[in-house]
């Protein structure tokens, strides 16, 4: 099983960096993992599509290997962070017919996670869904929310990183084992 790791934040000190790492923790007796590397890639243009960047083949190459993608997302204005949208937009663009699936996210299984402020990211975690989903991911349902209160903000370190570790630990195992089922099916 291959899972990579993608966390929606380029911030040094990123709550949702923190999640992503922990889940790269829950996972390492489940699962093959990779953290994908996307602060490189530019902004969307469709002018630049062909030939296909480094960037962007690098990032489609992370996505094809894996059989699961777990995101981190923050929320900005109640909604996924620009960066992390401009990424899904190169990442939903058609590959050769010659490789026999629409996209690099065409039939992948996704789940998500996300930290901000008081709501949770709830608001990002939905749209994340409905976006993955649209870009033909099997979306697992179980998420992760955290909601950083103002003292943790100030810091950028959890109060209670155990609390959330348990956490993720539980979408780990039921992500795996969920994408196993789906897979035996
Ligand atoms: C432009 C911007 C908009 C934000 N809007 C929201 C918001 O709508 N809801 C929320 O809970 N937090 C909001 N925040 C706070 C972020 O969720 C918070 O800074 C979070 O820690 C960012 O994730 P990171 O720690 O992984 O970088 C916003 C932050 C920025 C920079």
């Amino acid at each position: 099983m291959k899972i990579l790791l993608v966390s929606g934040s380029l911030r040094e000190k990123s709550f949702n960096t923190q999640l992503m790492h922990m889940a790269q923790n829950a996972l390492a007796d489940l699962a093959e993992v990779r953290i994908l590397d996307w602060s490189d890639l530019p902004l969307f243009n469709q002018d630049d599509e062909k030939p296909v960047l480094p960037a962007v083949d690098k990032c489609r190459d992370a996505f094809l290997w894996a059989d699961g993608v777990w995101f981190f997302t923050p929320e900005y204005n109640q909604m996924i962070p620009g960066p992390l949208k401009n990424m899904l937009d190169w990442m939903s663009r058609p590959l050769d017919p010659a490789a026999g699936i629409r996209s690099a996210l065409t039939g992948r299984y996704a789940a998500i996670s996300g930290a901000a402020g008081r709501m949770a990211a709830q608001s990002a975690r939905s749209l994340l869904a409905r976006l993955l989903t649209f870009c033909q991911m099997k979306v697992y349902d179980e998420q992760v929310g955290v909601g950083a209160t103002p003292a943790e903000m100030k810091t950028s370190e959890f109060s209670d990183p155990q609390a959330i570790q348990k956490d993720i630990d539980h979408q780990a195992k039921g992500f795996v084992d969920w994408i196993q089922a789906q897979q035996a099916a």
